[in-house]
């Protein structure tokens, strides 16, 4: 059956986690590792990935050398989170014709707060015949692709609500360290003005994403100041102790403004000691529609599931800058993936 040929560009936390699934599949040929990073470059990928094995190739950091080499059908691209970084990064890839799946926050839906990036990549990838597409867990599915599909039966929407509860104890340490987990509150919120810590970055795409589904013209998207939620007895996870009065982690909402109504909003929250952890949607409509998923999908395993599955979708898609809501349902590719691309 035929492999698809696939990059591995970016092999930090996620693309390693993506890297390590796919050595399990079928269908997958790995053809080449990307990376920056001075602790990767000229190691072999076994190594990088802290596997006990050799996998003779070596990451390299010039990206052109190994697309001008190698036959990819398709590059899975983990580096950062906005495109005045990723941009140079996935074009080159786009001019050598390869296909790319990525987990860049802001290229799942650019058209709102990087329109001028979207509209070079679109006609980027047209010119060089292929494809790209940006997703994930969140953005990419929970907030957004997943929201839009509950609203399939819908005859009439008012309000869209969606809600990630999310406890990081239950999470990486770098995660924990990413929401100000054990931080003091001056410390937070100095962390915040100096952008060392960002919140969840994915909330105005998601909510642009689902106002174009419907066609809802919003007069505007909201974010609110990122907040921390402060512990009120200590609370902790096998790597941190987070005592009472100290930040727990992050919460923070956005919302989809249409003639003076809040029509989308999403409220995400990540924090040590979640009681209760869920990804829960509300659509005020006809008819009303309420799903909860208890507990909340698991952040990593939900993005590394979404990337490798969304490659036999890109594969066969057509050419240009796609987003989830452009692709057929999505769906999980657990059986050899030259199934999903042979008709
Ligand atoms: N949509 C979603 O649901 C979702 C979910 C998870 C993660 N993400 C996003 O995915 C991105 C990757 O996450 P991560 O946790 O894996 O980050 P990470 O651990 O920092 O890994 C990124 C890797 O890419 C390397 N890199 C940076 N610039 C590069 C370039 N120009 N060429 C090649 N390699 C480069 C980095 O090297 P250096 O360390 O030297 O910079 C690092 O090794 C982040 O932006 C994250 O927010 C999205």
């Amino acid at each position: 059956m035929q492999k698809i040929k696939v990059v591995l560009y970016g092999v930090g936390a996620v693309g390693s986690m993506i890297a390590k699934f796919l050595l399990e599949k079928d269908g997958i040929e790995r053809v080449g590792a990307v990376d920056v990073a001075k602790d990767k470059v000229g190691k072999d990928l076994g190594e990088v990935l802290g596997i006990n094995k050799k996998l003779g190739m070596k990451v390299t950091a010039d990206a052109d050398a190994l697309l001008s080499q190698v036959k990819a059908d398709i590059a899975i691209h983990a580096t950062s989170s906005y495109l005045k970084d990723t941009f140079p990064q996935i074009a080159s890839i786009v001019e050598h014709g390869v296909k790319v799946v990525s987990t860049c926050e802001e290229l799942t839906y650019p058209y709102y707060t990087a329109p001028k990036f979207a509209k070079k990549l679109d006609a980027l990838a047209k010119k060089h015949k292929t494809t790209v597409l940006g997703t994930g867990i969140n953005p990419g599915f929970l907030m957004d692709t997943h929201v839009i599909t509950l609203t399939a039966p819908c005859q009439k929407i008012e309000k869209i609500q969606a809600v990630r509860v999310m406890n990081a104890a239950t999470r990486r340490l770098p995660f924990q360290k990413k929401i100000g987990a054990g931080l003091t509150v001056a410390e937070f919120k100095h962390k915040i003005k100096e952008k060392q810590i960002t919140g969840h970055v994915g909330l105005e795409q998601s909510i642009a994403m689902i106002a174009d589904a419907l066609a809802w013209k919003l007069d505007k998207i909201v974010t609110e100041s990122v907040e921390p939620v402060i512990a009120d007895k200590t609370v902790e996870s096998k790597d941190i102790k987070v005592e009472a009065g100290k930040v727990a982690g992050l919460k923070q909402k956005a919302k989809g403004i249409m003639k003076n109504r809040e029509v989308i909003v999403l409220d995400f929250q990540a924090y040590i000691g979640a009681k209760e952890e869920y990804d829960a949607i509300t659509i005020d409509g006809s008819p009303n529609i309420k799903q909860k998923i208890q507990p909340c999908v698991h952040g990593d395993i939900g993005t590394v599931a979404m990337i490798v599955n969304s490659i036999p979708k890109v594969i066969k898609a057509p050419h240009g800058l796609l987003s989830m809501k452009d692709l057929p349902v999505p769906s999980a590719a657990v059986e050899d993936m030259g199934k999903y691309i042979s008709f």
